[in-house]
């Protein structure tokens, strides 16, 4: 592809995927498309070549924005998204402009500009909880939140507008990713972060939600596999096959950070929490995709990242951060 066009391009895993097309593709020229919310940040770019990428800043809901980031391209991956579960259960209206209307916009655009590969990045979330096994592809989807249940609804644009447009639409459901520039409201950035600073881990109900984890650059691999060799119409899962408690999380970071256990504080729960997320990703590994961070590997580098990083989380976390985590965790403030 010589050029595409990556929505949400200076949010986490927008910007891995950024820095790792140019990395890997030395002839594409990548457009950067995003309207820079709380969580986007051109900080994220700071590695990128600046010649080999054009950033507009833009509402991906907005069609003449989208129009003219999306002309000449070869292909769009779409990770432009409210992307928080606990924002979205205080008021879930940015959710429905970003995640449906959002998608709903980038599908016209692209099937008025014959774009030639469509890849929304969706979540396992769109699933929902399951105790036991792993869901496949073509399980129903049973949304628990309004996050998720934005995501499935853009999802579902995706698969109309294939069936009905003939637009060339692919779509993945990731994990759990984690890895360096993951904004500070995420677990495990928070718990860094707090815990660097010597402030509580607030760990939701018992700890025992199991999530599986996926390093970001293995994410970014999975969906560039999929936007160039995927068939049109279909769903990708794409599994990290790591599964953790949240209260193991907590204890491997108080590891590696050499932080005492006394920084575990067990708050209130999330309401509706999923207890786990599991999907089977046999569909994608038959395309030849294989993740290559271990667990162990990829939490070390995410961990020296932030140690290495103030600079970068720092600036964020004293800034609007500071009234969002006050009326998130007021019950841990208050003791
Ligand atoms: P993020 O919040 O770090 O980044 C989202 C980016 O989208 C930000 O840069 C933000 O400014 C931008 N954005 C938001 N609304 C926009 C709009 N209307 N127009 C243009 N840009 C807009 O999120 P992330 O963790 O990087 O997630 C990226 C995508 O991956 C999302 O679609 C998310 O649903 C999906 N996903 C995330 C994970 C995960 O664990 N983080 C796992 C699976 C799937
Ligand atoms: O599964 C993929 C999804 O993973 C993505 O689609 C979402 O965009 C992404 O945010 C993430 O959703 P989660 O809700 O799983 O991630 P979060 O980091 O918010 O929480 C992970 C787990 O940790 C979850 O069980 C809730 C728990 N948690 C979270 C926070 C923020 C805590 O125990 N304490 C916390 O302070």
């Amino acid at each position: 592809m010589k050029r595409i066009l990556v929505t949400g391009g200076a949010g986490f895993i927008g910007s891995a995927f950024v820095r790792w097309q140019l990395r890997r593709y030395p002839t594409t020229h990548v457009v950067a498309l995003d309207k820079l919310t709380y969580s986007g940040n051109r900080d994220n770019l700071k590695d990128a070549d600046p010649q080999r990428y054009t950033f507009i800043r833009g509402d991906v809901a907005d069609p003449e924005t989208v129009a003219r980031a999306l002309d000449g391209c070869d292909g769009v991956a779409h990770f432009a998204a409210e992307s928080h579960v606990d924002r979205s259960l205080v008021g879930a209206a940015d959710f429905i402009a970003t995640n449906v209307s959002g998608v709903n916009t980038l599908l016209e655009q692209a099937v008025a500009l014959g774009t030639k590969r469509v890849l929304l990045v969706s979540t396992d979330e769109v699933y929902g909880s399951i105790e036991t096994g792993a869901f496949s592809e073509d399980a129903p989807l049973k949304p628990r939140n309004p996050y998720a249940a934005s995501k499935a609804a853009g999802e579902l644009f995706g698969a109309a507008f294939h069936a009905s447009h003939n637009a060339p639409v692919l779509i993945t459901r990731g994990s759990n990713t984690y890895g360096p520039f993951q904004y500070p409201e995420k677990v495990l950035p928070l718990f860094i972060t707090n815990a660097l600073d010597g402030l509580p881990m607030p760990l939701y109900g018992d700890g025992g939600n199991v999530r599986d984890w996926l390093f970001v650059d293995d994410h970014c691999s999975a969906i560039d596999l999929v936007l160039r060799k995927g068939t049109p119409g279909e769903t990708y899962n794409i599994a990290g096959r790591n599964e953790k408690q949240n209260i193991e999380v907590a204890r491997t970071l108080l590891q590696l950070l050499q932080a005492p256990e006394s920084l575990i504080r067990h708050v209130r729960d999330r309401i509706g929490h999923d207890r786990r997320y599991a999907i089977n990703d046999e569909k994608l590994r038959a395309l030849g995709w294989r993740p290559k961070t271990r667990w162990e590997e990829g939490m070390a580098e995410t961990v020296r990242w932030y140690q290495e990083n103030e600079w970068w989380w720092r600036k964020i976390k004293s800034g609007a951060f500071k009234e969002y985590y006050a009326r998130q965790y007021d019950h841990l403030l208050d003791g």
